[in-house]
């Protein structure tokens, strides 16, 4: 696939046929124009996740550039991943000290909010001088490549997804952790494609079927989810931001660097409830 120039202003250069663009020839520490948001808008509907290289962004201009595609969703996150004064922004950073790392496990951001956030700007100031890398996979192919039988047994079907999984089994004092069902398939609401909203990280079981019908279907797809056709792996380097969209992409962040730091922050825009 042939690197594109949108129009005059931004050039994205995939990264797999089916998901992850380069994006080039725009300063996100600056507020954007309306052509520009657009073009933004429409790289991310074609590429489910933007990358962008050496963009030192401070947090206002993080919040601002996250406003313009949205509210801002707040992550439940306490001290020490909370920014003082900005409660808009997560840390996202790990070291020789840690015992774990955000986001390991295969996951669509907060699937288990009743809204969960459209997408996720995060931007990494400090990395590994080797490893670190994201791997997102891409929920249409996922779909797209179910049998016909699979597709029909899913329809219809919802699924819990709860924050207890995905924090690890710690509740943050004084946090009640939110926990919703949203359905099995999800349509955008941009694209109007069907995308596969089970993730290994939030989802707990498959309602109205039986609890080991569940489990095994589940395995199923969290196995089908991770196949390489789907995926793309962005290597961080220092400035480095990825904007994804978690209605139709999961991700999972490769821990393979202890002892060595990484870190940055990541903001979220508020998304609508899954259809
Ligand atoms: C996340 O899941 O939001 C963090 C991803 C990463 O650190 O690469």
């Amino acid at each position: 696939m042939a690197t594109s120039t949108i129009n005059a202003q931004i050039t994205v250069s995939p990264l797999t046929p089916g998901i992850g663009g380069v994006v080039s020839g725009i300063d996100l520490t600056r507020p954007l124009n309306d052509g520009a948001i657009a073009e933004l808008k429409d790289a991310l509907a074609d590429r489910l996740v933007l990358f962008f290289r050496d963009q030192p962004i401070d947090h206002e201009a993080h919040i601002a550039l996250a406003r313009a595609f949205g509210g801002i969703h707040i992550a439940p996150s306490t001290a020490p991943w909370r920014v003082p004064d900005h409660p808009e922004v997560t840390i996202i950073h790990a070291d020789a000290d840690s015992k774990f790392v955000a986001g390991e496990d295969w996951h669509s951001d907060m699937s288990c909010d009743e809204a969960p956030p459209l997408g996720s700007i995060l931007y990494l100031h400090t990395v590994p001088p080797v490893g670190g890398d994201t791997v997102f996979s891409n929920m249409y192919a996922a779909y797209e490549a179910l049998s016909d039988r699979m597709k029909a047994h899913l329809e219809g079907l919802r699924a819990m997804h709860d924050a207890v999984v995905g924090f690890g089994g710690i509740t943050p004092e004084g946090m009640t952790l939110p926990r919703h069902s949203h359905p099995v398939i999800r349509t955008h609401p941009v694209t109007g494609r069907k995308a596969l909203y089970v993730n290994k990280g939030f989802t707990t079981y498959i309602e109205g079927i039986p609890r080991a019908e569940s489990d095994a279907l589940l395995a199923y797809l969290y196995d089908h989810v991770q196949h390489p056709m789907f995926q793309c792996r962005f290597a961080w380097q220092p400035h480095s931001i990825a904007f994804w969209d978690n209605r139709c992409a999961q991700h999972s962040a490769i821990w393979d660097y202890f002892p060595q730091t990484r870190s940055g922050y990541r903001v979220q825009i508020a998304g609508d409830v899954p259809h």
